[in-house]
């Protein structure tokens, strides 16, 4: 039965009461433009559903009358997944020239389902060692509830403030915690989701061993809105750590057989990564800077320069943590690791903050300079260097002019390549970087997904089997393609 979509939007403001359904230009306009301001298109209203039933309407409603569905969290994510398809919005809220805004089978715009409002944590106890909330729970949140029982998430991120558990799952997210704890997947031991159908299945008993067949976690995690909307998360505890020490630590790339600082300061790096996971316990983090990106942070924040801003050729900030203190440990590898020239060390947390800022400020910095095309790839640490090396003057042969700033998780073996200069829809630099990255045994997406940012690259990443399997789990569970349309997974044609 197809219903039209003007009575569908009728029922969805009474299933979410009228303030829960947003239709208005100044209101909805925030859910429709991504982060980046490289993504974007009008939806046709914003849903702001307060439980699990209520979602499980709005979908049943959503596929009945053929309308697509934006699931959206913290609205954080870098490929354009979390908004209606498009490049950016005109300002008459018209897509761009040349643009296709449709969703769902009416080919009009989609409903975008904002989880914010799921955002109770409903438990967090340290018997069980499960903290659960809803979907719209922010990382922040979830942090602060389980900081005050004394333990940790195993996860973090710079956008920790914003980004939503759910939207963490979805998108498999990363972090700079990886090496000790993994990303989201591993952290994640029950879920709560709606399927297109409006069905619901709940698998939240807290066990963390329950192998009754597949595991909807392994499903749903980096699904990216295209298989269903997860309404509530468990994850593990972990123990907080009695002691933690960060190190901003100044690199140089001298007698690394590459040609550009780059790719010389990234082999150093990797060998120091390498011998510190070796050397030192509770190793947390190890992330890689280089002076375009760490100057301009320092210039942008106000900070002052870090160690050896003259001559260093890369960063490292490094975490160690334990139950008793890390720090001589850190200072003595590092004290044996060629290429080390200089190292600020913190052990309170207002200066080990003070030291993360050089890091985790990349992005916000980045942004000021313009749209930057985000390409994060990740490479066998064996090959990062040669990469790091190459991926500047690659860009430039395509894009004359462009500057091309990189950081990113090294020990993961994970660069952030950001592309500044070429028009934001303008692809060319992004299958430079994605290609070179496939052919140096790489990702083209370590941590942020594919969005639609990457889908055309997705056939090069996949074979044609696993790629028939992703078209047929989303035939069974979404068969009317409602959700996420044009996210993921490649069109038939491609
Ligand atoms: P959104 O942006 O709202 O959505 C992301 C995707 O998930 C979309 O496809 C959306 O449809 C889907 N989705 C959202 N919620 C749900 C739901 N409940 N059910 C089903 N699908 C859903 N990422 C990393 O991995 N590591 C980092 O270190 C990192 N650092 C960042 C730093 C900054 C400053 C910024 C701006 C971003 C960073 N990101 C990082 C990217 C981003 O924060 C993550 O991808 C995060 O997981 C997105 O969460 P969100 O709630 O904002 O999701
Ligand atoms: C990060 O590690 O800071 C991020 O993934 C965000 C980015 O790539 O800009
Ligand atoms: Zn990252």
């Amino acid at each position: 039965v197809t219903i039209a979509v003007d009575g569908a939007l009728e029922q969805i403001r009474t299933i979410v009461g009228p303030s829960h359904l947003l239709s208005e230009q100044a209101v909805t306009t925030s859910y429709e433009s991504d982060w980046t301001g490289r993504f974007g298109g009008p939806c046709l209203a914003v849903a702001r559903p307060a439980d699990t039933s209520q979602v499980a309407e709005i979908l049943a409603c959503c596929r009945r009358a053929g309308i697509g569905v934006v699931p959206q969290g913290g609205n954080t994510g870098l490929v354009g997944g979390s908004v209606p398809r498009g490049r950016g919005l005109a300002p008459d809220r018209t897509a761009a020239p040349g643009q296709q805004v449709t969703a769902g089978q009416t080919g009009g715009p989609p409903l975008v389902l904002s989880t914010r409002r799921l955002n109770e944590i409903t438990r967090c106890d340290a018997t069980s060692l499960l903290l659960e909330a809803g979907a719209g729970a922010t990382l922040g949140d979830a942090q602060r509830a389980a900081g005050a029982i004394g333990y940790e998430l195993g996860i973090d991120l710079a956008a920790r403030d914003s980004a939503t558990l759910g939207g963490m799952v979805a998108t498999n997210a990363g972090g700079i915690h990886v090496i000790r704890h993994g990303p989201m997947r591993t952290r994640v031991v029950g879920l709560e989701a709606v399927l297109a159908d409006g069905s619901v299945i709940r698998r939240m008993n807290g066990l963390w061993k329950d192998n009754v067949g597949w595991s909807l976690v392994a499903l749903l995690a980096g699904s990216e809105g295209t298989l269903a909307v997860i309404t509530a998360v468990s994850m593990r505890l972990v123990s907080r750590p009695t002691h933690r020490v960060t190190a901003l630590v100044a690199l140089s790339g001298e007698g690394q057989p590459f040609s550009s600082r780059q790719g010389a300061a990234t082999a150093t790096a990797v060998a120091v990564a390498a011998g510190l996971q070796s050397r030192v316990d509770g190793i947390e983090a190890v992330e890689i800077t280089y002076p375009a990106g760490t100057t301009l942070v320092a210039e942008k924040a106000g900070l002052p320069y870090p160690p050896r801003a003259d001559s260093a050729d890369a960063w490292l900030t490094i975490e160690a943590a334990g139950s008793s203190d890390p720090a001589p440990y850190l200072a003595d590898a590092l004290a044996n690791q060629p290429g080390v020239l200089d190292a600020a060390v913190a052990t309170d947390s207002t200066r080990r903050r003070q030291l993360w800022a050089y890091r985790e400020r990349h992005t916000e910095a980045i942004a000021t300079l313009g749209v930057a095309h985000k390409l994060d790839v990740s490479l066998p640490l064996d090959r990062l260097a040669q990469f790091a090396d190459v991926v500047g003057p690659v860009v430039e042969e395509n894009w004359p002019g462009s500057t091309t700033i990189c950081f990113g998780h090294v020990a993961d073996g994970n660069l952030h390549v950001n592309v500044l200069g070429p028009p934001a829809d303008d692809e060319a630099a992004d299958d430079a970087v994605l290609r070179l990255a496939l052919d140096h045994g790489g990702s083209i997406s370590a941590e942020h997904g594919i969005g639609v940012a990457k889908v055309k690259l997705v056939a090069q990443a996949r074979s044609g089997a696993e790629i028939g399997l992703m078209r047929s789990v989303k035939a069974t569970l979404d068969p009317a393609g409602i959700l996420n349309p044009g996210v993921l997974i490649p069109p038939p044609s491609s």
